[in-house]
């Protein structure tokens, strides 16, 4: 009887082990077969892809990381400024990308463009014009499952030029989506290349305020040109074209907006932010209150 306990309760901890739940809210590809490069279709050389270069991670609040609710992520990328394709029309082929939880290679789940302050039809500009834009993944397969949600961003050139990616267009993309995710105009120097350095602000979008912690991560990409797409236009002075460092955000809502959700799928969740504003409030009332 005992050994069987035993064996049963190793047999748990071993079906523990075999799916962690990473603390960190997201699971490097690489070390399960995914990696941190996306496939581009029809690249010369074949083979080439954009790098993975921020990443939502799976600690975020349920209700952002919802892709159905109306304050989730959706209303979130509003909030920074980016909407769906231009009347919903594709242009070009999807790219692929292997996240390494289990799914295997997979299309992309959207693509998201730079509203240029319009959030009716700004996209279109964007197809038109050239900007800021990304492709992103949902990490939710079984080996895996930690929710987070991984963009390529890059900043494009005009339709014109066949959307080809500006001069350093990967690292720019990605500081200018941070900048308008914290408000503030991110350069070089306001960063470490050894990682580490963090921002933090808000946004906002239909009543719902987010949020958003950034922490520039190495080691999941290196500072390369090797098998990036349009490597030999993107590199800038002689650097190559990645600077290998990741924007790993947490997105956390700190007030809900009025509109009911689609699904109560991630209404069960507690809303943790509105609950501590309310104790704050309660405490800081009653401090006034003897102060008074
Ligand atoms: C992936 O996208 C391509 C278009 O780029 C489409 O032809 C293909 O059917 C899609 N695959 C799946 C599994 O949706
Ligand atoms: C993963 O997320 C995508 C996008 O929301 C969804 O279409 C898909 O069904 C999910 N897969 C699993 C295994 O939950
Ligand atoms: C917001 O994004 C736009 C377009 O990519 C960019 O020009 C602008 O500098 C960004 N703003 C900040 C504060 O980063
Ligand atoms: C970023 O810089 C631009 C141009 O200098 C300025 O217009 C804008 O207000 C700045 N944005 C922020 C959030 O500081
Ligand atoms: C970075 O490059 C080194 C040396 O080529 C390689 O061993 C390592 O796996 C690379 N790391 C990533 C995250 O690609
Ligand atoms: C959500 O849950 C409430 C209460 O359980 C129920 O009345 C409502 O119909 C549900 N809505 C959806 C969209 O499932």
């Amino acid at each position: 009887m005992l050994s069987l306990l035993l064996s049963l309760s190793l047999l748990a901890s071993a079906s523990c082990t075999l799916m962690p739940r990473d603390s960190t809210g997201y699971a490097n590809p690489a070390t399960n077969g995914g990696k941190m490069l996306t496939n581009a279709p029809g690249t010369y050389p074949a083979g080439l892809g954009e790098p993975l270069n921020a990443i939502i991670v799976g600690t975020s609040d349920s209700e952002v990381l919802s892709l159905t609710d109306s304050g989730g992520l959706n209303n979130y990328f509003l909030s920074v400024g980016f909407g769906g394709e231009c009347l919903g029309v594709h242009l070009g082929d999807a790219q692929t990308a292997a996240l390494g939880d289990g799914k295997g290679t997979v299309n992309q789940t959207a693509e998201m463009r730079w509203d240029y302050y319009n959030p009716g039809f700004g996209t279109c500009t964007e197809t038109q014009n050239g900007g800021n834009h990304f492709r992103y993944w949902v990490q939710n397969g079984t080996n895996a499952n930690t929710g987070a949600i991984f963009m390529a961003v890059s900043e494009e050139l005009p339709l014109s030029s066949g959307h080809d990616i500006i001069p350093n267009g990967y690292n720019l993309g990605r500081d200018w989506f941070v900048g308008n995710a914290t408000s503030r105009n991110i350069t070089t120097s306001d960063y470490s290349t050894s990682g580490g350095t963090q921002f933090s602000g808000s946004t906002s979008s239909n009543g719902w305020t987010y949020q958003t912690t950034v922490t520039y991560t190495t080691g999941l990409l290196n500072a390369t040109s090797d098998g990036i797409n349009h490597y030999a236009t993107v590199g800038v002075n002689g650097q190559p074209a990645i600077d290998g460092l990741v924007a790993v955000m947490e997105v956390k809502v700190t007030q809900q907006g009025s509109g009911s959700s689609n699904s109560n799928q991630s209404s069960s969740a507690p809303s943790t932010p509105r609950i501590r504003g309310a104790t704050w409030a309660l405490a800081a009332s009653l401090l006034i209150f003897f102060l008074l």
